[in-house]
């Protein structure tokens, strides 16, 4: 007889993730999406809103940047004004809809693509905020194989405290790597991504022992 487990197929990524929304497994706030309480607790986005704005306005030419996993937008909305272009990706194409009917701007366009399949938008800057942690190992490295084009890249991830293990593998979905005491290290093996210079921006430590989110500011030093 057939082992089951061994054959069983995870579900594609863009059904996960629509069956999350719909499910309301991140939660709810009323509202027909929600990204979680990562994307809304103000303790946990305002130093993110605050060190990203800081370092968009810093550009005498404002960027073009483009949000990978934009989520509910509940976070990216704060960085339209100060950009020359915003262009917000997610694999949920009922989201994509959603927010295309809320938020008008005038440098502001939103895709439904799987950024780990898909070819990416040009852009200056690169923004992707809790996302890759939600994503198997190989999902994360077909996404970082296509980075290297920009010149700046803003990953975020939550990780535990203390030693661990990174990158142990997961299958995409609701949770993260934290659960099997792991956290998503982009630098380190399998994936060694290194586009030339690395800074922390932001270290977030959550509250009781709920690990830290860590936001890192890659610099092509290849690109102009
Ligand atoms: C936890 S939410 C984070 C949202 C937003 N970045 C934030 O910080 O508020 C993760 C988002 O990534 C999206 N996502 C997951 N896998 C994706 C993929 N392969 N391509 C595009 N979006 C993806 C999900 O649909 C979800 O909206």
């Amino acid at each position: 007889m057939k082992d089951l487990r061994k054959t069983k197929k995870p579900w594609p990524t863009n059904k996960v993730m629509e069956q999350i929304y719909e499910m309301k497994l991140w939660g709810n706030n009323n509202s027909n999406f929600y990204s979680g309480e990562g994307s809304h607790h103000p303790k946990i986005i305002e130093p993110y809103i605050t060190v990203v704005s800081t370092f968009l306005k810093s550009f005498k030419q404002p960027l073009v940047i483009c949000d990978l996993g934009c989520g509910d937008f509940n976070v990216g909305k704060h960085f339209i004004i100060h950009v020359k272009e915003y262009i917000a990706i997610d694999i949920v194409s009922s989201l994509i809809d959603f927010n295309s009917k809320i938020y008008n701007n005038d440098n502001l366009e939103f895709h439904c693509l799987d950024i780990s399949k898909d070819n990416l938008p040009q852009a200056d800057c690169l923004i992707i905020r809790q996302v890759l942690q939600h994503l198997s190992n190989n999902e994360v490295a077909n996404i970082l194989d296509k980075l290297s084009h920009y010149k700046y890249i803003i990953v975020t991830e939550h990780i535990p405290n203390g030693d661990f293990i990174p990158n142990k593998d997961i299958i995409a979905g609701q949770g993260i790597r934290l659960k099997n005491k792991s956290g998503l290290q982009i630098a380190k093996a399998p994936f060694y991504f290194n586009v030339g210079k690395e800074k922390i921006m932001l270290t977030q430590d959550l509250e009781d022992d709920k690990g830290k989110i860590i936001t890192t500011l890659y610099t092509n030093l290849s690109i102009d």
